[in-house]
């Protein structure tokens, strides 16, 4: 692999390239066979959703998120933070939320490819909800800077508030979020990175 991460901010085009290339093939990933639980993930003990550290530094974090069939990580936040993610096999549901105090003088996001890579920044769909949809995923994921709660970058779990259940949001729509705890049915456990290592 390339250390073209070192150059994140400056080459935020080039990343959002060469992440739209990025396969799972070239993680050494196999796509994981569906799984379909007759109990909740949390009945098994297992973790819904695994992560491959793959490295961080102090400018940015790099690793993949396996999640199981019908997980989700819950909705929550990267607080000044910028971020790219590329699904690798799979298919995923992400939900986006913006704060409304962003400027209104940023123009609209473009239309996103189906299966490009998503980008957020600190202003722009930097809250997010994943599901896993129609079996297991897996995507790889750079934040830049990494969390780092001793510098006001810790991740918050939030749901919408007064969502009639099963009604579609619509695109626009304004709505209440709620800080919560970390939903007692989520929770990421870790398993080794098997591809190649990241030069420095
Ligand atoms: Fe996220």
């Amino acid at each position: 692999m390339q250390p073209i991460i070192r150059s994140t901010c400056e080459n935020h085009g080039q990343l959002k390239s060469l992440m739209s290339e990025v396969c799972a093939a070239d993680l050494k990933l196999v796509p994981r066979k569906a799984d379909s639980p007759a109990l909740p993930y949390h009945h098994h003990h297992q973790p819904p959703v695994t992560y491959m550290h793959i490295c961080e530094t102090d400018h940015f974090s790099m690793g993949v998120f396996l999640l199981k069939s019908g997980s989700s990580i819950p909705l929550h936040d990267h607080p000044g933070m910028h971020g790219v993610l590329k699904v690798l096999y799979g298919k995923v549901r992400i939900r986006c939320f913006d704060r409304l105090e962003r400027p209104s003088s940023t123009p609209p996001p473009p239309p996103r490819p189906q299966s490009g890579p998503c980008v957020l920044s600190p202003d722009r769909d930097n809250l997010h909800q994943i599901d896993a949809v129609d079996g297991p995923t897996a995507f790889m994921d750079i934040l830049a800077p990494p969390y780092d709660p001793d510098n006001g970058r810790d991740c918050h779990y939030y749901t919408v508030l007064a969502e009639v259940e099963g009604q579609q949001q619509q695109p626009g729509q304004e709505v209440w979020l709620r800080e919560v705890s970390q939903p007692a049915d989520f929770w990421c456990g870790a398993e080794p990175y098997p591809g190649p290592q990241v030069c420095l």
